[in-house]
């Protein structure tokens, strides 16, 4: 992540932010800034400095026709990849690097729980009230897994502790993952665009190498040009029997087709809380594979979000005020 020094302003800044937000969680922004609220409705140009925009899409983009003058996007998501062609190369735009954490590192690790101690099937045995119906969660074992042995007494569903788990992206999200990953004593392996030691991050190149070897593959890197279909064919290809992926990053780094495939053959599991389209339409195949836990992209949210996002903006804006360097820009204006 850049650092861009900007020179100080002076006098007043205005910055338009959603109307749909709560004005309070604005109560920290510096006494130099005018917040404007902002409707995603039609109406009249506004002129603004800095523009936060709505975290939803498609309001946002509603928005943006009415704004003149804007230098400065301080993005309340840390993923803004639809942002920089919207504003053009002429803005800067800083993202909320640090404010998804917690919420998408505690689903990462509850969907891998959710998925290795089989709650998706135990859901359904619940629903059918029949309790000898857990005899199935060591037919699902043998059948993931390839491990065919008669094992007594019966699995009824797997342990984390000890396993190896892949991670392709070691940034703000994935070292906070890797912080609650620690009471599980995992073999973690780490990848990222560059290599590096202590710890040791491994560079994307080696990724055909690493795949065979981890048990659970967490994907927490960008969308970007170079990780669009990073797993597909080949990579579900080289992962090992029942391996579980995780998406808790964006859908387009996984070849949906390929996805599918590998779920409905049966070579992997899944839990996914983004995918590619998404929206997800009604009857895609994804929503019948089986071995899939899926949630509608949900895993930044949470009721402590937005407060820790404005917080990280107003933090920005001081800095941008201050003419101090900004600590989280994803594109600097040129
Ligand atoms: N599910 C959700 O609701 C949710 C919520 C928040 C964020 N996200 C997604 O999570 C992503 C990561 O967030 P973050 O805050 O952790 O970002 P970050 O701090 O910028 O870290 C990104 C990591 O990905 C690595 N990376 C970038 N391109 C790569 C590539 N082509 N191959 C391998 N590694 C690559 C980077 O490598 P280097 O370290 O070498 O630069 C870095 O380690 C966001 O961009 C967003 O798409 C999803």
């Amino acid at each position: 992540m850049s650092e861009t020094a900007t020179e100080s302003v002076t006098g007043i800044v205005r910055v338009g932010y959603p109307a749909t937000l709560a004005a309070e969680l604005l109560s920290g922004f510096p006494r130099q800034a005018e917040l404007i609220p902002l409707s995603d409705a039609p109406g009249p140009e506004v002129d603004i400095d800095v523009w936060i925009p709505d975290p939803y899409q498609t309001r946002a983009l509603r928005t943006w026709p009415r704004l003149r003058g804007v230098r400065l996007v301080l993005a309340l998501m840390a993923g803004t990849e639809w942002i920089p062609r919207t504003v053009g190369p002429h803005v800067t735009i800083c993202n909320a690097r640090g404010a998804h954490n917690i919420s998408t590192a505690e689903w990462t690790v509850s969907s891998i729980l959710a998925m290795l101690k089989y709650f998706p099937l135990y859901l359904d045995i619940q629903r059918t009230g029949i309790w000898k119906r857990r005899f199935e969660a060591t037919a699902h074992y043998a059948k993931i897994t390839g491990d065919a042995r008669a094992v007594y007494p019966p699995v009824m569903q797997e342990e984390l502790t000890g396993k190896t788990v892949l991670m392709v992206g070691y940034g703000s999200i994935g070292k906070e993952i890797e912080r609650m990953l620690e009471p599980f004593h995992v073999d973690l392996l780490r990848v990222a665009r560059t290599p590096r030691t202590d710890p040791v991050v491994h560079a994307v190149s080696e990724l055909e190498a690493l795949l065979p070897r981890a048990e659970v593959i967490i994907l927490i890197l960008p969308a970007t040009a170079e990780s669009n279909k990073l797993i597909g064919a080949r990579e579900f290809s080289l992962m090992r029997q029942g391996a579980l992926l995780v998406n808790a990053a964006r859908g387009p780094i996984v070849d949906t087709e390929a996805l599918v495939d590998a779920l409905n053959t049966g070579r992997v599991r899944a839990a996914l809380d983004v995918t590619e389209p998404e929206p997800l339409p009604e009857g895609h195949p994804l929503w019948s594979c089986p071995n899939l836990l899926l949630t509608p992209h949900v895993g930044g949210s949470s009721p402590q979000f937005a407060p820790r996002a404005l917080r990280t903006a107003a933090d920005e804006l001081r800095r941008y005020i201050a003419g101090e360097p900004l600590q989280n820009v994803v594109q600097a204006a040129v």
